[in-house]
């Protein structure tokens, strides 16, 4: 069998309404000012779907930020992987800040998240080491343990009790090779909108010996007192061992760093494939994080003002009756019950009839029947968005119930 035959046939489940989709449903263009209001298909779109938490991405001191420091470098520079030649007065400054902020002794830079957090596992573990990790965790997660050559045991989302049955196993197993355990988890589970349950997998470090690696992707920035994140929301920041987060959400940027002990963080320096073999952060992105970081420091009102609309959005919804699941983070999932099919005509309609865009997930990502929307609040939402946004989630609810979504053919996507 030829092997792209093979891939033509089947593209993959999230592929399977590609024909009718694409550019509408997957591939949209957002385009304009990254901002509450964008342009969508020609036609201005209330915007639920960008991680953009603290409305850094247009924040003018963060444009000016970035377009003097890419004047001043361009992109390239430092050219080359950090070790060798990629290396700046900026982006060790970079990693002090940071570890200031998340409360560790060291900082590494780290130029993808997803890589990040896959490299950074591959190079904790070696085969004789055990892996326990969350049901639930990110792909970059999943994927990092699929590299794994030892052991690993998966513990039920959350669920401290099953955890602890995992860590017997693994703390068995352990003993037997000669290995060591390390236990991985969110801060935040973008989907649900969860916590991890911090405090719970850290009470256990009593009974148990293993480190913790916690991705904080989206607590970082909007979760405890100084914006440090999950763990200092949940006043455990101090026993994270490895504490892990990306400039892609409340930075809005690229790039991501990894926290702790400093002569851990020394041994990845050395150990990180997907940094030894790649190259560095570029300076404006440095430079700009460096403001960012500056913003989330001194301008505590914008996690403030972030708030203000999580607690008015997720507290509007409840009150209309909307199942918003259990978050307990700004993600914002609201959860209803219907077909793929439905879950098409549904959104096209909010989308062209009601002007808002958000984001869905269907089957397989959610079991069969359930259409989950997801909004993602920022701090540069207005109430009047708000208000505007539970009204039209009402009127669709009411569509849904009464069946007018049931129809046949997939949403006529000529009107977009
Ligand atoms: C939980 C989590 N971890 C890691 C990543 C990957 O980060 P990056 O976009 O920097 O690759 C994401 C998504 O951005 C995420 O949601």
């Amino acid at each position: 069998m030829d092997l792209f035959e093979k891939l033509s046939s089947n593209m993959g489940p999230l592929a399977l309404h590609a024909d009718e989709a694409k550019g509408y449903y997957t591939f949209p263009k957002l385009e304009g000012e990254i901002a509450p209001r964008m342009m969508f298909n020609g036609e201005e779109r209330l915007i639920w779907s960008l991680n953009n938490y603290l409305g850094l991405a247009n924040h003018p001191e963060v444009r000016k930020a970035d377009a003097d420091a890419t004047a001043a470098y361009g992109l390239a520079y430092p050219m080359g992987a950090r070790m060798m030649s990629g290396n700046s007065t900026n982006h060790e400054l970079l990693e002090e800040e940071l570890s200031k902020f998340v409360q560790k002794e060291d900082t590494m830079l780290l130029n993808f998240g997803y890589q990040g957090v896959l490299s950074i596992i591959d190079a904790v573990v070696d085969r004789h080491d055990v892996i326990v990790y969350d049901a639930e965790s990110h792909a970059c997660i999943i994927d990092g343990v699929r590299l794994h050559q030892g052991k690993r045991f998966v513990y039920a989302h959350n669920d401290m009790e099953n955890l602890e049955k995992q860590l017997g196993r693994a703390t068995k197993l352990a003993e037997k090779t000669g290995g060591a355990i390390l236990v991985i988890t969110e801060g935040v589970f973008g989907m649900s909108g969860n916590q991890g349950d911090l405090k719970g997998v850290i009470e256990l470090k009593k009974k148990y010996n293993f480190r913790l690696l916690v991705d904080d992707a989206h607590g970082f920035g909007t979760l405890g007192k100084t914006g440090a994140g999950a763990g200092e929301e949940q006043g455990v920041q101090q026993d994270i061992d490895l504490y892990f987060s990306t400039f892609a959400k409340s930075m809005a940027s690229i790039g991501a760093f990894v926290s702790g002990d400093k002569k851990i963080i020394e041994y990845l320096r050395y150990n990180t494939r997907s940094q030894i073999f790649a190259k560095s952060v570029p300076m404006p992105l440095v430079i700009g994080a460096l403001k960012r970081l500056e913003l989330l420091q001194t301008q505590p009102e914008i996690k403030a003002n972030l708030w203000k609309v999580v607690d008015a959005l997720q507290g509007g919804l409840r009150k209309e009756g909307f199942n918003i699941g259990t978050t307990k983070s700004c993600v914002t999932p609201v959860i209803l019950n219907g077909t793929v099919e439905e879950a098409l005509h549904l959104i096209h309609d909010l989308r062209e009839n009601y002007g808002i865009f958000c984001s869905i997930v269907v089957y397989p990502v959610v079991p069969k029947g359930i259409i989950m929307l997801r909004l993602i609040p920022t701090a540069a939402h207005s109430l009047d968005d708000v208000e505007m946004t539970i009204k039209a989630f009402g009127a669709i609810k009411e569509k849904l119930a009464n069946g007018e979504y049931q129809k046949n053919e997939v949403a006529d996507l000529s009107l977009g």
